[in-house]
C-alpha cells in the first residue's frame, strides 16, 4: 500500500511518528506530507528530532493566517500532492486545521483516483462547537472511510452519529506508542534534576485555546489563579507562542511574576519534566491522555473534554466552570491531596497501536480488493 500522512501541527507529529515504521516493516510506502501549520523550530523541527521522524517527502510551508487563509493554503497545497501520488490511503491524525483540511481534499480526490481516507484519533466530541477542533473532528469523521478510535466512548459517538459500524475500527491511543518509545530517554534525561526541581512537588501548565486565552478577562483570571498557586509551588509554564502573543497583547505579563515561564519544550524534555510533576494544569488533549498513562493528577481547564475516558479511567478531572483564581488554586491543593496512580490505563493505550493502524488499512485494503 502507498500511504500518504499527513501532519502539521505539534500535536500531529506524535501521531505520525509510530506509523511511519510501522508502515515500512510491513512492506508498505509511507508518504509524508508536512503542511507547515506550525513551522517554529521548537513546535515542529524538535519533534521531528526526538521522536526519529525522517524529513518530509513534501514540506507545504503554509505558516499562520486567519483560517480561512490558513484553509485554503492547506487546501492548495495537499491537492497536487494526492493527485500526483495518487495512494491507497490518504491518512489524517488528529483535530487540527491540516487534519480537516486535507481530508476534504482526498474526499473529492476519491473518486477520480480511488485513495481512501483513514482518520486516526476518530470519534472523539467535546459537544462544544465553538471550539475549532470540533468543527474539524465531526467534519472529518463524516467523510473518512475508515475511522479508528482511541477508546470506546469514542466508537459510541460515532454510532450515535450513524456511522456505519463496519468503518469503525478500535485501535487504541497512539500518542501511546509515542509516550512508551521515549519515556526511558525522558526519565534518564530528568529534567526535574537539572533544573533543581524536587519531584512531585512543582506544578507544569500549558494553555493556548482560544477560549482561556484570547479573552483577555478569562487569561487574567487563570494567570492570577497560577499566581496563588506559585505561592507555594514552583509553577513551569512552557508557553505557546499563541498565549506568549496574548500576553503582549492584554499586557498581561505582571500576572506571570512568580511563574516560570519558558519556550515551549521539545517532545522528551517536556514528558520528563510531566513524568515528575506533582500536578499538570493544561488545556492540551494529549497532556490529558499522557497524565494518565503516567499516573500524573491533572486538572484540565476546560468546560469540558472530548475526552473523558482520561477521567473515568484515568488522573484528570475537569476545574469547576467557570474558572477563578481562588478555585484554580483549591483544585490543584484538591488533586495534590488525591495524588493517586491511574485507576487504570484505558485498553489499547498500551504502545502497539500503529500495529493495529497497519493491520486495520491492510484488512479494509483487502476486503475491497
Ligand atoms: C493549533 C490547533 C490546536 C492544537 C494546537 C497545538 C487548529 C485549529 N488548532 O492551535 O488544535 O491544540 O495547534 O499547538 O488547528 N505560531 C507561531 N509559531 C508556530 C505556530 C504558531 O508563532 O510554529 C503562532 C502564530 O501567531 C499563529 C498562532 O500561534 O497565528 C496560532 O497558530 P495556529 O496553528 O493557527 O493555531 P494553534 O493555536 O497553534
Amino acid at each position: 500500500m502507498k500511504v500518504l500522512l499527513v501532519a502539521g501541527a505539534r500535536p500531529n507529529f506524535m501521531k505520525v511518528a509510530p506509523l511511519i515504521p510501522a508502515l515500512i516493516a510491513n512492506g508498505h510506502k509511507p508518504y509524508l506530507v508536512h503542511t507547515g501549520q506550525h513551522y517554529d523550530d521548537l513546535m515542529s523541527a524538535a519533534f521531528f528530532k526526538d521522536l526519529g521522524i525522517p524529513e518530509p517527502d513534501a514540506h507545504l510551508g503554509v505558516g499562520s493566517g486567519s483560517h480561512a487563509e490558513q484553509l485554503s493554503r492547506i487546501m492548495s497545497g495537499v491537492e497536487p500532492q494526492i493527485a500526483n501520488q495518487k495512494p491507497d490511503w490518504v491518512v489524517v491524525v488528529g483535530d487540527v486545521n491540516s487534519t480537516l483540511g486535507a481530508a476534504l481534499v482526498a474526499a473529492r480526490l476519491r473518486p477520480k483516483i480511488g485513495c481512501r481516507i483513514a482518520h486516526v484519533e476518530a470519534g472523539l466530541r467535546s459537544g462544544d462547537w465553538r471550539m475549532p477542533e470540533e468543527i474539524n473532528r465531526v467534519l472529518t469523521d463524516r467523510i473518512a472511510d475508515l475511522l479508528l478510535t482511541p477508546s470506546h466512548d469514542a466508537d459510541e459517538n460515532l454510532l450515535r452519529e450513524g456511522i456505519a459500524p463496519e468503518k469503525i475500527v478500535s485501535v487504541g491511543n497512539i500518542m501511546i506508542d509515542s509516550l512508551f518509545s521515549q519515556l526511558e530517554n525522558a526519565r534518564r534525561l530528568d529534567v526535574a534534576k537539572t533544573r533543581k526541581l524536587q519531584k512531585r512537588s512543582y506544578m507544569v501548565v500549558t494553555l493556548h485555546r482560544p477560549t482561556n486565552v484570547d479573552d483577555p478577562e478569562m487569561f487574567a483570571t487563570i494567570l492570577s489563579g497560577l499566581q496563588l498557586v506559585a505561592e507555594k509551588m514552583p509553577v513551569i509554564f512552557p508557553m505557546h507562542p499563541r498565549s506568549r502573543q496574548r500576553v503582549a497583547d492584554a499586557k498581561l505579563d505582571e500576572l506571570l511574576n512568580g511563574v516560570i515561564v519558558m519556550d515551549p519544550l521539545p517532545y522528551v524534555e517536556m514528558l520528563s519534566l510531566v513524568d515528575s510533576a506533582g500536578v499538570v494544569l493544561t488545556d492540551s488533549g494529549g497532556l490529558q491522555e499522557e497524565t494518565t498513562v503516567l499516573g500524573v493528577p491533572c486538572i484540565t481547564l476546560r468546560e469540558q473534554t472530548e475526552r473523558p475516558i482520561t477521567i473515568t479511567n484515568g488522573t484528570n478531572r475537569l476545574i469547576d466552570w467557570p474558572p477563578s483564581a481562588e478555585g484554580i488554586r483549591r483544585t490543584v491543593n484538591d488533586a495534590m491531596a488525591s495524588r493517586r496512580a491511574s485507576a487504570g490505563v484505558p485498553e489499547g493505550w498500551d504502545g502497539n497501536t500503529a500495529e493495529r493502524i497497519v493491520a486495520a488499512l491492510e484488512k479494509a485494503s483487502s476486503a475491497s480488493a
